[in-house]
């Protein structure tokens, strides 16, 4: 706050920013650039960031929604019908969820947005919020801007990845408000059952909890497995929501945009936020978005299959190295235990520093994350292939 008599050069950031956890991808692409500065060939495992363009038909559906005038004006608080009703038309088809697109559905700038401001449209200062650890950072970050706080569930490998929701102490139950859910996971790259959603409904009801189920990578299940919408789930609605981006399964992640679907009072709360913030998304990036989801689905279909080779090719050369980690079942990231007598930063860092190969560090994205690190599948099998031949020349395994 700007203090009076005081320079304005002494303008402090407020108690909700001060609460606000480190940027843990920003730190990770400005070491990876370090050394891409100095000229270093760096392989780099750590991002997120889908590496093929957005399919043809999307990018041109863009280019002509561009020239329409009626979309250089505000777009229609609440997001353009049109989109909203491709979104019910999708969520019908690939799950065989109806959705009331005025009530149940709320577009969103990235699901990154909508998982931040979540916390904010829901909670008041002091409310409990369940999170998954590891997982996706940017859920702290919402609460913290909330300034809510967060009670850790362990992802163990021993309970696939999933939360042990018989080991949540009752004074825990009684006071969280909400959950974050993420599946297929990042960054396990593990798979939810639709049995492990119902007994998620039995939790949230019982507890009173909301559930936000981050469907990120939804449609990146492997092995012939469709990962299961939480929404399919009977009573979901009644218990919570679902977000879907469109950057990962078109390749969008540039475009923002995205979405929630389900419980009306939650999708009420996240509008009307909105509402204060936003005026809602570019409507030629939401007919671009409408025909991503109603046209053609072979580019979906095609992009799996792409992740699924990286990921067969991948998993199978660390084999060969001597390095054992599970296939992911779903998303584009895989889990790799780190080798004894390291910890998850002092790998990356080796491996950064010595063959220029960044991986994400488990730790960043929990303390049960640490021992692990996380590896996009998001470059070519060649260059995958290349840097575990590296990480081989090390000679660590
Ligand atoms: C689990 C998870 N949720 C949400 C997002 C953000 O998606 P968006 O690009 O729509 O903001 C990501 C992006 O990496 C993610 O990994």
């Amino acid at each position: 706050m700007f203090r009076k008599g005081v320079s304005p050069l002494d303008f402090e950031i407020s108690q909700s920013l001060k609460h606000l956890p480190e940027q843990f991808f920003a730190r990770l692409a400005s070491d990876v650039q370090q050394y891409v500065q100095k000229g270093y060939d760096v392989i780099n495992l750590g991002q997120g960031n889908p590496d093929q363009p957005t399919p043809e038909h999307i990018v041109q559906a863009m280019q002509e929604a561009v020239a329409k005038p009626e979309y250089h004006k505000y777009s229609p608080f609440g997001g353009q019908p049109f989109l909203k009703e491709a979104i019910c038309e999708f969520y019908r088809r690939e799950y065989g969820v109806h959705l009331d697109p005025e009530k149940e559905v709320a577009i969103l700038i990235g699901a990154k947005h909508g998982l931040v401001e979540l916390p904010r449209a829901l909670l008041n200062p002091g409310d409990m919020v369940l999170v998954p650890d590891p997982g996706y950072p940017d859920y702290w970050s919402g609460i913290a801007l909330a300034r809510a706080r967060m009670e850790r569930m362990p992802l163990t490998k021993e309970n696939e990845y999933l939360p042990d929701y018989d080991s949540i102490p009752e004074t825990v139950k009684h006071l969280a408000r909400m959950m974050f859910l993420n599946y297929p996971n990042n960054p396990t790259g593990a798979t939810a059952s639709p049995a492990f959603f119902k007994e998620t409904v039995r939790f949230a009801s019982e507890n009173q909890i909301c559930v936000v189920h981050d469907f990120a990578y939804g449609a990146i299940g492997f092995d012939g497995i469709k990962p299961p919408s939480f929404l399919e789930t009977d009573g979901a609605k009644e218990v919570g929501i679902e977000v879907y981006t469109l950057s990962k399964t078109y390749n969008m992640a540039g475009w923002r945009i995205a979405f929630a679907a389900g419980n009306k009072r939650v999708i009420g709360a996240l509008n009307l936020l909105q509402d204060h913030l936003h005026c809602s998304v570019f409507s030629a990036i939401q007919e671009a978005a409408r025909v991503a989801l109603t046209g053609s689905q072979q580019c979906v279909k095609e992009l799996r299959q792409m992740y699924e080779k990286r990921r067969n090719r991948f998993i199978e050369a660390a084999k060969d190295i001597g390095w054992h980690a599970d296939a992911p079942k779903g998303s584009f990231f895989a889990w790799l235990p780190v080798p004894d007598g390291y910890t998850s930063e002092s790998f990356s860092r080796e491996v950064l520093d010595k063959a220029h190969v960044a991986f994400a560090p488990g730790n960043g994205f929990g303390e049960h994350g640490e021992g692990f690190v996380r590896a996009g599948l998001l470059t070519t099998e060649n260059r995958m292939k290349e840097a575990v031949q590296r990480i081989k020349d090390l000679e660590i395994f």
